[in-house]
């Protein structure tokens, strides 16, 4: 028993969980995640399965990503940046729902399956259906030689070593980092970007372990934060763009581990619903960092305000507009608003971490959870 203790904690490397550790573990695997594949300064990006069918890519009529769970938000940020970047139409669904709509399927079709532990039950049966129609199957996992990884035609790892904490952290990051470099790699072949942007956001990825870094000193008032609204029966995310998918993610975490109700939520559908939440008990996680959606997402901001909402902002550092309006703000380091999910993300995980621990859930291993759900 004692030995075990020990053991756990050495695994631990010192944090008192393995949430935490793994939250802090992201700057290290993102360039794991990108060694050897992104060459910032040579302006190469190479992904074996991708070169190896680059056609298939490029003579697909569409993309469909599918995914449970954590990885179908990564799917969701994969969404925009692929149709961005590469300008290939994407749809993205839950493997569960895919799996059992007789969905159409050709062989024009190219799916990407996104997951973690490679094992999950409804992506596998999602991926054998697309490969029986036809379709060419892309694994984004991380678990190597896992059943997803050995089913799919081809994959990309996303080499986040192994994540323990049931509550999905470095493999989101990793797997959006992954998912971006391939839209930035088939865009390059399509023609759909220019050079020197290609130039530009590969030098952005290769310091984004540095930004996210710095996102990991907001430890601190994420910690007070949640001592100020860990008792909150609800709490509401919004976000635009980019950053809708990160506000699904964010409140998946909070209910995840410490069951308190949470809705992510595009920003501006807000007013045709869940406005009629807000009152003065209801804390609003804005995720507000300045770019394309800043001005929009301000006006969200105002109409929270005004219906006594409690704000807590995710800001680019040095914002001032919000922080008028807002009851508390985060800062993140700048960024382009494509790779910014990588660095809002962090906040919202280290919030939902100290709340969990504040009302002693086991952040760890929650209640009713599995890290993988290999039945249906
Ligand atoms: C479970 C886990 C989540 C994960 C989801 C999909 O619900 O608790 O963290 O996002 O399965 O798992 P996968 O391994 O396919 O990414």
């Amino acid at each position: 028993q004692e030995l075990q203790m020990n053991l756990e904690q050495i695994e631990k490397g010192g944090y008192e969980h393995f949430m935490l550790k793994e939250i802090y573990e992201q700057p290290n695997v993102i360039k794991d995640t990108y060694r050897g594949r992104l060459l910032a300064n040579s302006g190469i990006i190479q992904m074996a399965g991708i070169e190896d069918n680059i056609e298939k890519f490029l003579n697909a009529d569409r993309i469909l990503i599918i995914a449970c769970g954590t990885s179908w938000h990564a799917g969701l940020v994969a969404e925009y940046i692929i149709e961005e970047f590469a300008r290939i139409p994407v749809e993205v669904e839950y493997a569960s729902e895919f799996r059992y709509r007789n969905p159409i399927i050709t062989n024009k079709d190219v799916v990407i399956a996104i997951s973690q532990s490679g094992e999950t039950a409804d992506t596998l049966a999602a991926i054998k259906l697309s490969k029986e129609k036809g379709a060419f199957v892309f694994g984004v996992c991380n678990v190597v030689g896992s059943s997803i990884s050995r089913e799919t035609h081809a994959g990309a790892y996303t080499h986040a070593g192994p994540e323990i904490g049931v509550a999905s952290t470095k493999a989101f990051t990793t797997q959006i980092t992954v998912l971006t470099m391939m839209a930035l790699r088939l865009a390059k072949a399509k023609g759909t970007i220019s050079n020197s942007d290609f130039h530009r956001y590969l030098l952005e990825l290769e310091v984004i372990p540095e930004k996210v870094m710095e996102a990991l000193q907001t430890n601190d008032i994420s910690k007070e934060i949640a001592a100020i609204y860990k008792d909150a029966p609800n709490c509401l995310y919004l976000g635009r763009g980019y950053n809708f998918p990160v506000a699904l993610e964010g409140a998946l975490k909070l209910k995840e581990i410490s069951y308190i109700h949470a809705e992510g939520y595009p920003a501006a559908e807000m007013k045709h619903g869940p406005i009629a939440l807000i009152d003065e008990k209801m804390p609003v996680v804005v995720i507000a960092p300045k770019q394309n959606h800043y001005d929009k997402v301000v006006s969200n901001i105002q109409e929270i305000k005004s219906r006594s909402g409690k704000i807590i902002a995710i800001v680019t550092k040095g914002d001032v507009q919000v922080k008028d309006l807002a009851d508390h703000v985060i800062e993140i380091p700048d960024s382009s608003d494509a790779l910014s999910p990588l660095l809002t993300t962090i906040p919202l995980q280290l919030l939902s971490y100290h709340i969990a621990v504040m009302r002693g859930c086991n952040v760890d291993q929650p209640r009713n959870l599995a890290k993988s759900v290999t039945v249906e």
